[in-house]
């Protein structure tokens, strides 16, 4: 039986999670969630609807049976908790790869995911084509080019623009906003780049993932076009993603792959 914990009750945690409550995987059961002290969620009266238990100490999660837990809540928890909980015998679902710019962090979570014979999943996210990195990369290093297209209040708020004096809501047709590799991506534009984290990740280098943002006031939806060459060929990939129902920087498609993670963890059969 695969016991999950949940830290974060925002768009994805609570997708998540309520998605888990409602037994939606067979082996698997909701154990506990965990959200802020103050958060604009009750969740104790979440936690009760679902029927799990309510905290605001992720770290107490394995005292409730979860035996994986997915964080949901920031790249300051995923640093925060994920080595701990690895440590207390939990896997781990990083949602936030935004975390994963920091290499001393990386560097330790695998040594002690090792040490500790557990695991950490980054499930695919807002995007696809990571099964096909990751079969290239076995011809040779892959080189990675992602195109983000966003609105333009998706965007904003980004340090790029406080540092830049660019004041993105004034843009009246679209404009490509940044290119840089991923690691100055994620400077820029922290809360939106989980994208070039997870492609940086897969294909273990910053340097071989190029990233372009286009704020697009006419863009209905996010889109990222990913253009892959590897000695074994080509990729493109095109993602239109509707945003989350109850946060509308987030996509629906990246607490979806949470959900997929989870389920074929519980499949004997692994497809990809
Ligand atoms: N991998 C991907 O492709 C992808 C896609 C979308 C979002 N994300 C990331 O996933 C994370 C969650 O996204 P979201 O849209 O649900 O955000 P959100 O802002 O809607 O929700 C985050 C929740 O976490 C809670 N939280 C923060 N710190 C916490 C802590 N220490 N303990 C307990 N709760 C805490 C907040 O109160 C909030 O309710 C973000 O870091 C986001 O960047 C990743």
């Amino acid at each position: 039986m695969i016991r999950v914990g949940v830290i974060g009750t925002g768009a994805l945690g609570h997708a998540i999670a309520s998605s888990l409550a409602a037994h939606s995987i067979p082996g698997v059961e909701l154990t506990a969630i965990a959200g802020r002290p103050y958060s604009p969620r009750d969740i104790d009266a979440l936690a009760r609807s679902w029927d799990c238990q309510a905290t605001t100490e992720p770290l107490t999660m394995p005292g409730s049976g979860a035996n994986l837990v997915v964080e949901a809540a920031g790249a300051d928890a995923a640093k925060q908790y994920a080595i701990p909980l690895l440590q207390a015998g939990c896997d781990v679902i990083i949602m936030s790869t935004g975390a994963l710019a920091d290499m001393e962090f990386v560097t330790e979570l695998k040594r002690v995911a090792a040490a500790v014979s557990r695991r950490v999943y980054l499930p695919s996210g807002s995007i696809a084509g990571i099964d096909g990195i990751l079969s290239a990369m076995e011809s040779g290093p892959v080189a990675v080019r992602v195109t983000t297209r966003k609105r333009p209040e998706a965007l904003a708020g980004a340090p790029h623009f406080t540092t830049s004096g660019i004041d993105v809501l004034a843009f009246e047709r679209e404009t490509t906003v940044f290119e840089g590799n991923a690691q100055e991506a994620v400077a820029g534009f922290p809360s939106n780049l989980n994208v070039a984290l997870t492609l940086a990740t897969a294909a273990g280098s910053f340097d071989r993932v190029r990233v372009r943002i286009i704020a697009d006031p006419k863009a209905e939806f996010t889109t990222h076009q990913i253009e892959v060459v590897a000695k074994s060929g080509t990729m493109t990939v095109e993602m239109v993603n509707r945003p989350s129902a109850s946060n509308p920087r987030s996509s629906w498609l990246a607490a979806l792959s949470a959900i997929a993670t989870i389920r074929r963890l519980a499949s004997p059969l692994r497809i990809g």
